[in-house]
């Protein structure tokens, strides 16, 4: 019988002590022996809880525990997760997590512990909750080099999105529906600024590139400023937009970025609405292909941790090298990227055709029904420093989105 602890006890730790429980036989088949449950570590009063009798609020008796092979660590952020999960795994033990904070700051650190200690440190909760993503980077797709990866990888943000798309509601009003629904957090800054998306798109980033992605980096805005006027522009334009998180490979290295983007009916990721998630992924010999479903929430997060736990139970005492080397990647400055873009502007098009051509170059101009005083254009393929040069110097401008 292999033993496992559970660090943090909220939405996805029980999930996970559910799965174990729900799927112990065909897990036991699959690894050939039992995977059970032996310590919950939480400070949380869990009085009445059926599995109140496995928990403690000491991380020592945990980590001090010989029996104990495999800790799952979903506490989330960046401090005692951070601790507890290096002191687990220089004790020896392997690590499976879905904290996505975690692994973008500090996962280069514990892979290295993980592997000089032929442990491993798995994270395929990460990304994507439930979706199957990182395993298949990194055994599926082997013989690619992935030159793209574009996803919708923030449920929270695609809820708000395709509810503003569906009900012409504002950011503000869908928010707070959100939050009383459960979907959003009591502070969802990191969602709805791309802070979350950012994470995702930086540890792939590193998986496919093998180098280190500092999250930081990673060119982050959200969707706090999409309006329900954007979206009723983006119907005419026979377009969705969503918040994308995009990594593109070039000659000269990786982009990566994450922003709300205008993308047309024959995108993949068009079609992905409400709290699902989807993951492009575009290989040189592959070609397209589309990574689809739940992107949180309490049993698929905890479907993917129990796989990583599965995983490692079947490869105990051995390294699983789901790793990147401490090699720092500078990203390309994401200004040199190029495409169309997508500007509101006050005023009639009659009235300012002559000065947006002037400046911009040919454009479509767009207008909606239902909104005056105001027009749209899209622009022709320009760098991000090309348009954001223009785009400073133009008169009673609105907003302005990029086109995917
Ligand atoms: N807050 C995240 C989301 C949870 O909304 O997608 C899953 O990482």
């Amino acid at each position: 019988m292999i033993k496992t602890a559970i660090l943090g006890y909220g939405t996805i730790g029980s999930g996970a002590a559910e799965v174990l429980e729900i799927n112990k036989k065909a897990i036991a088949e699959r690894v050939g022996e039992e995977i059970s449950l032996k310590y919950i570590l939480d400070r949380k009063d869990v009085s009445g809880d059926k599995r109140e009798a496995l928990v403690t609020t000491d991380f020592e008796k945990i980590v001090n525990d010989d029996e104990v092979k495999i800790v799952i660590e979903t506490m989330g952020g960046t401090g005692a997760a951070y601790t507890f999960v290096k002191a687990a795994l220089e004790a020896g033990k392997s690590v499976a997590t879905s904290n996505k904070a975690l692994v973008a700051k500090y996962g280069t650190e514990l892979m290295e512990i993980a592997k000089a200690k032929n442990a491993s440190f798995l994270y395929e909760a990460s990304v994507g909750g439930g979706i199957p993503i990182i395993r298949p980077l990194y055994d599926a797709l082997c013989a690619d080099e992935v030159e793209e990866i574009s996803g919708i990888m923030n449920g929270t943000t695609n809820f708000i999105l395709t509810k503003m798309a569906k009900e012409g509601s504002d950011f503000s009003e869908v928010l707070k529906e959100a939050q009383s629904l459960g979907f959003a957090e009591a502070d969802p800054t990191d969602d709805v600024e791309g802070y979350d998306a950012g994470r995702k798109i930086s540890i792939l980033t590193s998986i496919v590139s093998g180098k280190q992605v500092n999250f930081e980096g990673v060119h982050m805005e959200g969707i706090t400023k999409i309006t329900a006027e954007d979206m009723k522009y983006a119907l005419v334009l026979d377009r969705a937009i969503k918040l994308v998180a995009t990594s593109k490979k070039t000659d000269k290295g990786y982009y990566a970025v994450v922003s709300p983007v205008m993308l047309p009916d024959s995108h993949p990721l068009y079609p992905v609405n409400g709290v699902f998630n989807a993951i492009f992924v575009k290989g040189n010999v592959l070609g397209d292909s589309m990574f689809y479903g739940s992107g949180a929430g309490m049993l698929p997060t905890a479907s993917a941790v129990i796989a990583d736990v599965v995983n490692i139970a079947k490869n105990l005492g051995k390294h699983i090298p789901y790793d990147w080397s401490k090699e720092e990647l500078k990203l390309l400055n994401y200004e040199d990227m190029t495409r169309k873009f997508f500007v509101r502007a006050s005023g009639e098009v009659k009235e300012r055709e002559k000065e947006i051509t002037e400046l911009f170059g040919d454009v479509a101009f767009v207008e909606a029904a239902g909104i005056k005083g105001e027009f749209g254009f899209v622009t022709e393929e320009m760098s991000e420093k090309d348009f954001a040069g223009k785009y400073d110097k133009l008169n009673n401008k609105i907003t302005r989105i990029r086109l995917g």
